[in-house]
Parts: C-alpha cells; sequence; structure tokens
C-alpha cells in the first residue's frame, strides 16, 4: 500500500539513526545541484523567515555554513549563544522551545545531550536541525558523503575507515549512513573507543564492523577518515585518550598502506601530529577543504528540503 504523503516528509533532521536513507539520498542530490547553482541568486525558500541558532559548543564550520547558507536561501538568522539568553541563567530548555517555536521559523542546536535537540523538535513544533550533540553529527556526515560522490562517483562497493575514537558523534553518524546508504564502514580503533557491542547489534546490513589494527583496516580503502581525539567535553580526558589513540594516527606511513588513489578526509578542526600528521593533512588539503566547503551546499539543502516538505512547495 502506498505510504500517505505526510509520512514521507522530513520534519526534522535530528540524527542518522532517525533519518530515512531516502532522505538523505535528497539531501545529497540537492547539494550537489546547489553547490553547482551557487550562482543562482534567486532561489530563496527561506525568504521571510527567521531561523534560531542555539549553540552551547564552539563553532567555525557549522556556524558560517548555517548563517551563510540561511541568507542566502532568504532567511533571517539569530545566533543564540547561552550566555546572551536565559538558558544560561537556567531557564530550562523545554520553555525556551516553546517560546522560540512561536516566534521563530525553525532551529538549529548545537549542544550535548542528543535528548535536548529532540525534546527541543517535539515542543517548539518548528523544523529543528542536529548541529552536533555527543550522540550525533549528521550534518557533517551528509557533507562527506558529497565529497565522496564527488570525488568517486557513487557509494557503491566504497570503503571507509574511520581511525581514532571510534565512538564518538561524527563515528556513529557514519555507521547509520553506511548502515542504511549500503558502503562499507570500518571502525579502526583499540579497546574502550569501540563502539560497545549493544550498540554495534543494532547495524544488520554487514556494512559495518570493526578491525583494531589499522595496517589490516585500511587495506583497500577508498577513504582513511578521522576526526579529533579529544571531543568537546571531554577535555579533562586530553592526556589519557591522547596517549591510548596514538596508534591510530593517519600518518604517510599509513596511508602507504592504502591503495595509492586512497582520499584521507577530516571533518576538523585537525590538531597536527595528533590524529592526523601535518604532511598528510597538506597532501590531502584539497579533499579536506572541500568536505568544509561542502558543509555549505549540504546545509542549504537540507534547510530546503525541510521548507519544501514543511509546505508541501
Ligand atoms: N566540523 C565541524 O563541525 O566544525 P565546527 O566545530 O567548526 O563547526
Ligand atoms: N567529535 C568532535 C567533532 C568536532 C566537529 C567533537 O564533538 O568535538
Amino acid at each position: 500500500m502506498l505510504q500517505p504523503a505526510a509520512s514521507l516528509a522530513m520534519k526534522h533532521l535530528l540524527s542518522l539513526q532517525s533519518a530515512s536513507a531516502r532522505d538523505m539520498r535528497r539531501v545529497l542530490e540537492l547539494a550537489l545541484q546547489l553547490k553547482r547553482d551557487r550562482a543562482n541568486l534567486s532561489f530563496r525558500p527561506l525568504e521571510g523567515q527567521s531561523w534560531a541558532m542555539i549553540f552551547t559548543k564552539a563553532s567555525t564550520r557549522t556556524r558560517v555554513s548555517f548563517e551563510v547558507g540561511i541568507q542566502e536561501l532568504g532567511g533571517r538568522v539569530l545566533y543564540l549563544s547561552p550566555r546572551d539568553t536565559q538558558l544560561g541563567r537556567g531557564e530550562p530548555l523545554r520553555d525556551t522551545a516553546r517560546v522560540l517555536g512561536r516566534m521563530v521559523h525553525g532551529a538549529v542546536i548545537r549542544t550535548f545531550a542528543q535528548s535536548d535537540v529532540e525534546e527541543f523538535a517535539e515542543l517548539s513544533g518548528i523544523p529543528t536541525i542536529n548541529a552536533l550533540t555527543d550522540a550525533e553529527h549528521p550534518c557533517q556526515i551528509l557533507a562527506d558523503i558529497q565529497t565522496l560522490i564527488e570525488r568517486r562517483g557513487s557509494l557503491e562497493g566504497r570503503k571507509v575507515v574511520f581511525l581514532g575514537d571510534g565512538d564518538n558523534n561524527v563515528a556513529r553518524s557514519w555507521m547509520w549512513a553506511a548502515e542504511k546508504l549500503g558502503f562499507q564502514f570500518v571502525i579502526s580503533a583499540p579497546e574502550g573507543y569501540q563502539p560497545p557491542q549493544k550498540f554495534l547489534r543494532k547495524f544488520k546490513s554487514g556494512n559495518v564492523s570493526v578491525e583494531p589494527n589499522p595496517i589490516k583496516a585500511v587495506k583497500n580503502a577508498d577513504v582513511l577518515y578521522t576526526d579529533v581525539w579529544v571531543s568537546m567535553g571531554q577535555e579533562d580526558e586530553a592526556a589519557k585518550r591522547i596517549a591510548d589513540l596514538e596508534a591510530y594516527q593517519i600518518n604517510s606511513a599509513l596511508v602507504a598502506r592504502a591503495a595509492k588513489d586512497a582520499l584521507v578526509m577530516h571533518c576538523l578542526p585537525a590538531y597536527r601530529e595528533k590524529e592526523i600528521t601535518a604532511e598528510v593533512l597538506e597532501a590531502h588539503a584539497d579533499t579536506i577543504f572541500s568536505e568544509a566547503e561542502n558543509r555549505l551546499h549540504a546545509q542549504k539543502a537540507i534547510l530546503t528540503i525541510l521548507q519544501q516538505d514543511r509546505t508541501g512547495k
């Protein structure tokens, strides 16, 4: 039986765990198109709208790509740091959500708890986008996959190897993308930095696996991917994490073990000589900074699809 149209709509982007393969593909296709058409200034689906950005963690790429993206689509942005709002003085998010839901047209939230973004979406009633939580970084992975498609043509048969903290927000969003979009995702991380078995059991496709030996993991890889070893909020554990993850650095010796044309990707910010050497980062700067640029195109695609699905236009 055909699904009613409403159930096919993308109402929010809260995680890739909850996103459908169909919506991810729609975002990727539109992101590639919006990148080609960036000079077309007449495409303004957010005309007359105001979007709130609530960021309780630092950001360069995500903040700038959303601010520029919303403006290019015709909307206005309110950047709300908890420092300047009553959130910083303890006003609950559930009250902030109900206030903003009556004033603005959508929200982009970067914070710690995934449950906060989900609660905001439910109580505000406006399209809500996860701009990074401790659990996921869905927008990042959509831009990364856009970059992979640009460089390799398709996802079919691709193998992405994630080295380092294999249980962080970026790794988890990659796992859901691999599960749903059908490419191989291998986590290469030591014990204590791998996703727990209970979480891994959620992945039924056979696309997600763990290979603790980095040299074995990178064999025949299309992409070597890494992220910081110390995510925001983990600063107190920095010394231990850096020591524990040393063997998972992307350096020229490891790159030499991968296919000759393997891509090296990093969501940035990068800590040179920690998760990646300066030499490898600079050798692959074109890919890495294209990933960063694609944040803009992917955010515009997400915003446009949320708007189209909300209005049916
Ligand atoms: N990759 C990423 O999300 O970067 P920012 O923390 O600068 O937004
Ligand atoms: N895992 C990192 C991603 C930064 C974009 C963090 O959460 O700090």
